[in-house]
């Protein structure tokens, strides 16, 4: 109630939220999907229980060094046993949605043919059940970069062909349990992040690199991404032909992968900085997306790799058919990108070098591209989301997509009229300590109530929904939109450094607070359902 009071002085007292005074809520089609997103290493903790295998993401952060902050995700935000609190919140906002993934080595302990583990499948059963009871729809991810370390060791999985079998196993037994109820499916999350950081610049498992891209010794930055790439397109190619062939008919439901999208803004109008603009979504977006909807890969790739790029066989192009049913994108953040083949590129503060010689920096003379976050590649740049979406669009005949996440992280209160506005809350909080008593605010050091009051990411949330708006008015075929995150949690390699949530957790109680942002977007909501 408190919250919802400062919110109200929030709405009344400027156009401090949105750029022209109103929500855009009504922007949105009445089917639109509304929700928040998770993913299960950083969301279940739980790493050990009920039959669970260990996963690849359990043994690395067990590594000392790995993680910034030296933590790990054996008990994360306990999500695992606390998913019917967290769907209260997901219910007081008024999502109609929430995207989850299932944890192959929760289901599948050792990764392969084999015995099931039903005390995984009745884990999800039971929060598929209580979502549904709820009105939430599930949209579920098969893999969001943990896999069972078994695959990992017996044969290094993503580097070998056999992971494609593997896959299709346990997309089926996810089919088999889950596909009565779930009726949207997504692969792969951000594959395209997956390979460049576990075999190029090795910062995530298998952590494999060598030569100029990071510091590790073995492994083969050169090849390696490239082999990793092949086989999670012909495992996504292999899942969806079984859930054709097998299931789609039957259950009803769609199947998509998810990708990293970054909005690439071309340093200059040159010919030469737009081609490399181009050059740098074909080594990155479209790298799965052209196998996927065209059967190959772009013709820039195929020029600058040669040989290095691996070659789909008859056999797998006919699997390759399958296609997907929906584009997830991922998009946070946008980048100037600079030719590098016919000019001399100098490395500067955020440049790198990418294939197809591409220097990617977030500055144009000296002048970032939207403003800094706490995350050193978060720039916030609104209108990448509409060029984001309808480069999408154009490209792949305007086939349906869902914003699969979108989202900011803490940031400094540096404005001042950001500083007027926490005294505002400050008061408002005060009085909510008073009635209620939060603990970790009576604590006069806390520094609770500047996560609480997440003005930026508000503002951050409403921008990118203007622009997603304005890409769908002209004509993008977008379903849904996902915020990420519900919760705080284990941002990989940061650890818990870095809060993406819309709702605060004390990691030493694992106590949820809804910030500024649950509160605003529970507004959001509602005003979409009451306009349509
Ligand atoms: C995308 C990833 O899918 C998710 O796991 C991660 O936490 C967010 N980006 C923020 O970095």
């Amino acid at each position: 109630f408190v919250l919802e009071m400062y919110f109200s002085t929030l709405m009344v007292s400027s156009n401090f939220i949105t750029q022209n005074g109103s929500l855009h809520s009504s922007s949105f089609p009445s089917n639109f999907l509304l929700g928040t997103a998770s993913s299960s290493y950083q969301f279940e903790g739980a790493f050990l229980s009920a039959g669970k295998g260990l996963s690849n993401w359990d043994v690395f952060t067990h590594k000392p060094g790995n993680i910034k902050d030296g933590t790990n995700g054996d008990i994360a935000v306990d999500h695992y046993h606390r998913y019917l609190e967290d769907l209260d919140l997901m219910e007081y906002m008024g999502v109609n949605s929430f995207r989850f993934s299932i944890s192959w080595a929760r289901i599948l302990p050792k990764g392969r043919f084999g015995e099931v583990n039903m005390a995984g499948i009745k884990h999800y059963n039971k929060l598929i059940q209580a979502l549904l009871h709820k009105g939430i729809e599930p949209f579920v991810s098969l893999s969001h970069y943990d896999i069972p370390q078994e695959l990992e060791d017996s044969y290094g999985t993503w580097l070998s062909p056999k992971v494609q079998e593997d896959f299709r196993y346990y997309a089926d037994v996810c089919f088999k349990y889950f596909g009565d109820r779930v009726k949207y499916w997504v692969t792969f999350n951000e594959p395209n992040v997956q390979v460049i950081r576990g075999y190029r610049s090795g910062i995530y498992p298998p952590a494999r690199c060598s030569g100029i891209f990071g510091n590790c010794s073995h492994g083969d930055s050169e090849r390696e991404p490239f082999i990793a790439a092949h086989n999670i397109i012909l495992s996504h190619a292999a899942a969806v032909q079984i859930y054709r062939t097998k299931y789609q008919k039957k259950q009803g439901g769609s199947i998509g992968i998810v990708m990293n999208a970054v909005w690439y803004e071309p340093i200059s109008n040159s010919s030469e900085d737009k081609a490399a603009a181009e050059r740098a979504q074909s080594f990155y977006l479209n790298w799965f997306l052209d196998p996927i909807l065209f059967g190959k890969y772009p013709a820039e790739m195929q020029r600058i790799l040669g040989s290095i790029l691996p070659v789909f066989s008859k056999y797998d192009l006919e699997k390759l058919k399958n296609g997907l049913d929906f584009i997830g994108i991922n998009h946070y953040t946008s980048f100037y990108i600079k030719d590098c083949i016919f000019s001399v590129c100098e490395a500067g503060p955020g440049v790198t070098k990418t294939e197809g010689y591409i220097l990617r920096t977030a500055l144009k003379d000296g002048v970032p591209i939207g403003e800094p976050t706490a995350v050193d590649w978060l720039y916030v740049y609104p209108q990448g989301m509409e060029k984001m979406v309808t480069y999408i669009s154009d490209r792949y005949s305007n086939i349906p997509m869902f914003i699969t996440e979108n989202g900011e992280s803490k940031t400094n209160l540096g404005r001042v009229l950001m500083k007027i506005h926490l005294h505002i809350l400050k008061l408002y909080l005060m009085i909510l300590v008073d009635l209620v008593g939060f603990g970790e605010m009576n604590n006069p050091n806390s520094t609770v109530e500047v996560f609480l009051n997440d003005v930026k990411r508000v503002e951050y949330i409403n921008g990118y929904l203007d622009a997603l708006a304005t890409a769908m008015r002209k004509g993008a075929d977008v379903r849904g939109y996902f915020a990420w995150s519900l919760l705080d949690n284990f941002e990989w390699i940061s650890g818990y450094t870095i809060r993406f949530g819309l709702h605060y957790v004390d990691y030493a109680t694992l106590k949820r607070t809804p910030k500024l942002s649950a509160t605003w977007y529970k507004h959001f909501i509602s005003n979409h359902k009451a306009r349509n």
